[in-house]
């Protein structure tokens, strides 16, 4: 595909582009999945990798922690953290399903959250729910509500019996920017024990997750900050650290958290080592500018494809969007994930782009856009969208 350039950025787009090995044949419209890693970053990890094998009893005995609370303390200040609350973890999911794990639950107790949450993070309060008898309370929020009418919605949903919730700061089905700081503000004074699944937050909005105090918060670097995959950061206040209970207990554990969720066993951790590359690679091209262009470029995107298969363009409120847009199908079309992914494994062979389709509601495209995107890819989109659409019906 021949990317002529891209306005909304400006003149410099091209240099930015060629820093992703990303296939110049295919847009790639699902940066909000599984991230990209930009050339720059994947050579530190393959230097870091290459020390670690030059002498791994060295690295893994004398070195490692030594370099991972370096990289801490650059990941805990990008998020806004104290070094002391802050760990790293590989994924939302690992830290999710700790916190959850973590929680005395009886049976009857209520955990509050909302139908945007992750569809992974939703069967691990299922398992709860089926096996300890814990009772999910699923609150709908509309995308178009303004940050007041979700928190009141999802605040209504607290009674006697909420033991703990799942609040999403952006979510993953619709992309929604949720008021965290509300909802937590609001849980906390009802003496609610608060998870904070900002999986999509460090880099996509500005974070001072001390100020946002929640019990737990978790974000990925693997996401929006483009550091290698399996790099995220988990943040608990000083009570959730008390009753906090890692998923492995290892060598640390005695020493307590953070601690002891640094040696997770033997891996590769070269992915948190590279978090303060990743972040310093980000910075270099501008935080505002960076969401700026991703923002408009979404919204932008999301609208023209909408209007290219005769849908009503997605309406957020303001400042309920950032980079991530949605389209909405046509009824029937995408219902549960196998008429998801029929729909993606189509475009991706017809259109050569990679978006994700999601069974949410009466189905959507979900469509991303990072810095190295560019509005030619969203034209293709909804040049060919609408007979992928036909075909299909
Ligand atoms: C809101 C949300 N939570 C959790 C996750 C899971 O992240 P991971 O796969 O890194 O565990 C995702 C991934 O897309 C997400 O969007």
């Amino acid at each position: 595909m021949d990317l002529l350039g891209n306005v909304l950025w400006g003149p410099d787009w091209s240099e930015v582009r060629a820093q992703w090995m990303l296939d110049p044949e295919v847009a790639h419209l699902n940066h909000g999945s599984y991230g990209a890693v930009s050339n720059p970053v994947f050579e530190r990890q393959e230097e870091i990798r290459r020390s670690a094998e030059s002498n791994p009893h060295d690295f893994f005995l004398r070195k490692l922690y030594d370099q991972i609370d370096a990289a801490r303390s650059i990941a805990a200040e990008f998020v806004g953290a104290d070094l002391h609350s802050f760990s790293f973890i590989r994924n939302t999911s690992l830290a999710i399903n700790a916190a959850l794990r973590s929680i005395d639950f009886e049976r009857g107790d209520e955990l509050l959250l909302s139908e945007h949450v992750y569809q992974a993070v939703y069967q691990a309060a299922l398992d709860l729910e089926r096996r300890h008898g814990v009772r999910m309370v699923e609150i709908p929020i509309d995308i178009g509500w303004s940050p007041s009418e979700i928190q009141d919605a999802f605040l209504q949903g607290v009674t006697v019996k909420t033991k703990a919730a799942i609040v999403d700061q952006i979510a993953s089905p619709t992309g929604l920017v949720f008021p965290a700081n509300e909802i937590v503000q609001g849980l906390r004074s009802k003496g609610v024990i608060t998870i904070v699944d900002g999986a999509h937050a460090p880099g996509m909005v500005d974070l001072n997750v001390k100020e946002l105090d929640a019990h737990f918060w978790v974000g990925n670097f693997h996401k929006w900050v483009c550091s290698p995959r399996g790099a995220a950061g988990l943040v608990m206040d000083e009570e959730a650290s008390h009753f906090f209970r890692p998923t492995i207990i290892s060598w640390r554990h005695q020493e307590g958290y953070p601690n002891s969720v640094a040696w997770q066993g033997t891996d590769d951790y070269s992915s948190f080592l590279t978090v303060p590359d990743a972040i310093r690679f980000m910075s270099s091209l501008d935080w505002d500018r960076a969401r700026r262009h991703n923002r408009e470029l979404a919204a932008w995107g999301s609208e023209l494809v909408s209007r290219a298969i005769g849908e009503q363009p997605v309406q957020f409120y303001p400042g309920t969007a950032e980079a991530m847009g949605l389209i909405r199908l046509p009824k029937g079309l995408v219902f549960d994930h196998g008429s998801a992914r029929r729909l993606d494994i189509e475009i991706s062979r017809s259109l050569k782009c990679e978006v994700r389709p999601i069974a949410w509601r009466d189905g959507f495209i979900r469509v991303s856009a990072q810095v190295y995107n560019c509005p030619d890819e969203f034209e293709r989109l909804a040049d060919g969208l609408p007979e992928v659409i036909r075909q299909l019906r």
